[in-house]
């Protein structure tokens, strides 16, 4: 194998996120921009991993995936990579990525997503690399990307063309090992290895009706092998199961605003028993019942509280963490197990320390987002087996679990509203203006709600004593009631301004409110807190979650 050695100029935008490198198709399109990043991306893992790298490779399957692939694996022959272990098509969720890393006990994988954002020639790609706990890289080492990425000259790659990588096998490229995996295969075994498929097979032979979409990405063929193959369930349960480029050119998010499709049928007459969703790269979930959505702040407490119903979990929880937006839900769940509860920063890499150190068993963001320390990634097919293991052990409906999970914690209700596309300078406004305004807060009141303090939210990382400041700005009500105002650190245009409000309700004759309702006093207090409506031009939130 020849390699050529290519100048280059560096692009000053190749700063990785909370997420990897997520940019518009017609950026990463321009010359060298994918080399660039791949370059300074092996160049800072073979530093991290402190040797010759053995890495994971794939993608959710969205528009550029293929091509990309064969450029990481002619770059990785050039640049002295002994092993990639690549998903057939170029295709591996984040999940059974994050598991393929674990099992080979390798330095890392290279996963091609933007995950929910759209796809297409006019949607977004995305680049990430996982570190060997096969969670996404911590700080230290993005940060050494975007270096190396600031400061590249030249970068290496394979003369050769990259062998086809389209079926199971073993390849070679130069010295380079290829190992092509079936993408779903590992993953799925490993879920028989968590969950009780006996009673969930019994469940959907039974007359219980699912449906899962997956959204024209990358999870219709992991949910027909575990639902329509392992399970038993009948053709036809998982629908837009064929991955697409441009997903059909919808926006592979499961809420209530994107899966409009899934929550339309599971709210009409002859709604299926269960629905659910998943996202571009496989790692969220939506939750509904028929007639009814399950809020992923309530899903976390309540898998949590089901969890000695899961064989993998019959012991019990070491300990729970969700993000700091998250509801407080589960920390009721924790109190009452007596078990910690940890609050961290937006952003799954914060419970891999936490996993790692083996103080959590199960985590959750609002952002649809749930797992466990199976992997280090969430994991959304994961939590739908988690509720239909417990469904079919309870043999209870959806609406029955929140009804006594309610009767015994109480419910959160909760709502994030999303406004998207505002000016950078707008948003940064808004946020200084409400971080100089904390201090006059505590008094003041929202309808009942009385603020008993609000702050700038700091994490100490119990793990590693590391310190991650400015993590949202939180207002806290005396009778459990927050609202949490943060930007989004994932967006590719302008800036997302993400509100939170939460209500907790203990009266039992209160716990079948309008979610609307209940919030209206917080929505108001905010609304005229951030001056919003004038500051943003917009009326209304784009997004309601
Ligand atoms: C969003 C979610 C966050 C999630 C991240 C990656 O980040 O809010 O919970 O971890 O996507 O899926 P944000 O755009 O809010 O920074
Ligand atoms: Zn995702």
């Amino acid at each position: 194998m020849k390699v050529d050695t290519i100048s280059t100029a560096a692009y000053p935008d190749q700063v990785p996120g909370t997420s990897g490198l997520r940019k518009r198709v017609s950026v990463v399109r321009q010359p060298n921009y994918i080399e660039n990043f791949i370059q300074a991306t092996l160049d800072a893992a073979a530093a991290a991993a402190g040797g010759p790298l053995e890495l994971v490779l794939g993608g959710d399957g969205r528009y550029l995936n293929r091509e990309v692939i064969a450029t990481v694996l002619r770059m990785s022959a050039a640049n002295g990579v002994r092993r990639v272990i690549v998903g057939a098509g170029g295709i591996l969720s984040t999940p059974a990525a994050s598991h393929l890393i674990r099992k080979h006990g390798i330095s890392g994988g290279i996963l091609l997503t933007a995950s929910h954002n759209p796809g297409g020639p006019d949607g977004d790609f995305g680049i990430k690399y996982n570190v060997a706990n096969g969670g996404p890289a911590p700080e230290n080492v993005t940060a050494e990307i975007a270096r190396r990425a600031a400061s590249i000259e030249t970068y290496q790659i394979s003369q050769d063309d990259a062998p086809a990588f389209d079926t199971p096998g073993r390849a070679r490229l130069g010295e380079m090992e290829i190992e092509v995996v079936d993408p779903v295969h590992d993953w799925a075994d490993l879920m028989e290895q968590l969950f009780d498929f006996a009673a969930i097979r019994e469940l959907l032979g039974g007359g219980f009706r699912m449906r899962f979409d997956a959204m024209h990405a990358v999870t219709g063929p992991y949910a027909r092998e575990l639902f329509e193959r392992r399970l038993g369930a009948p053709a036809g349960t998982v629908v837009n199961a064929v991955p697409l480029p441009d997903f059909g050119g919808g926006h592979p998010d499961p809420n209530l605003t994107y899966a409009a499709d899934l929550v339309a049928e599971m709210m009409g007459a002859n709604a299926p028993d269960f629905g659910a969703a998943s996202d571009g790269d496989g790692d969220r979930n939506m939750i509904l019942g028929r007639g009814c959505f399950v809020t992923p702040s309530d899903s976390l407490a309540m898998l949590a509280a089901n969890a000695r119903l899961v064989p993998a979990y019959r012991d019990g929880l070491a300990g729970i963490a969700r993000s700091m937006p998250t509801s407080t839900a589960a920390d009721r769940v924790a109190q009452r197990l007596g078990i910690a509860c940890f609050e961290t920063p937006t952003g799954w890499k914060f419970f891999g320390n936490l996993m790692d150190a083996g103080r959590v068993t199960i985590c959750g963001e609002e952002s649809f987002g749930t797992g466990s320390n199976h992997i280090r990634e969430k994991d959304g097919l994961w939590a739908v087996l988690f509720w239909l293991n417990i469904l079919a052990r309870r043999r209870a409906s959806v609406a029955d679990v929140m009804r006594d999970h309610w009767a015994t914690y109480g419910r959160n209700y909760y709502a994030r509203h999303d406004y998207e596309g505002v000016p950078t300078d707008v948003a940064n406004g808004i946020i200084d203006r409400l971080r100089a305004g904390l201090a006059a807060l505590p008094g003041r009141a929202a309808g009942a709600h009385v603020v008993s303090s609000a702050d700038e939210f700091t994490y100490h990382d119990p793990v590693d004593g590391s310190v991650s400041a400015h993590q949202g700005l939180r207002i806290l009500f005396a009778d459990g009631a927050r609202i949490v105002v943060r930007l989004s650190g994932t967006g590719t245009s302008g800036a997302t301004l993400r509100l939170y409000f939460e209500v907790l309700e203990t009266e039992p004759a209160n716990l079948e409110r309008d979610p609307t309702a209940a919030l209206a006093p917080l929505v108001a207090f905010t609304s005229e807190l951030l001056d919003l409506h004038k500051r943003t031009g917009m009326a209304h939130p784009t997004v309601i979650t």
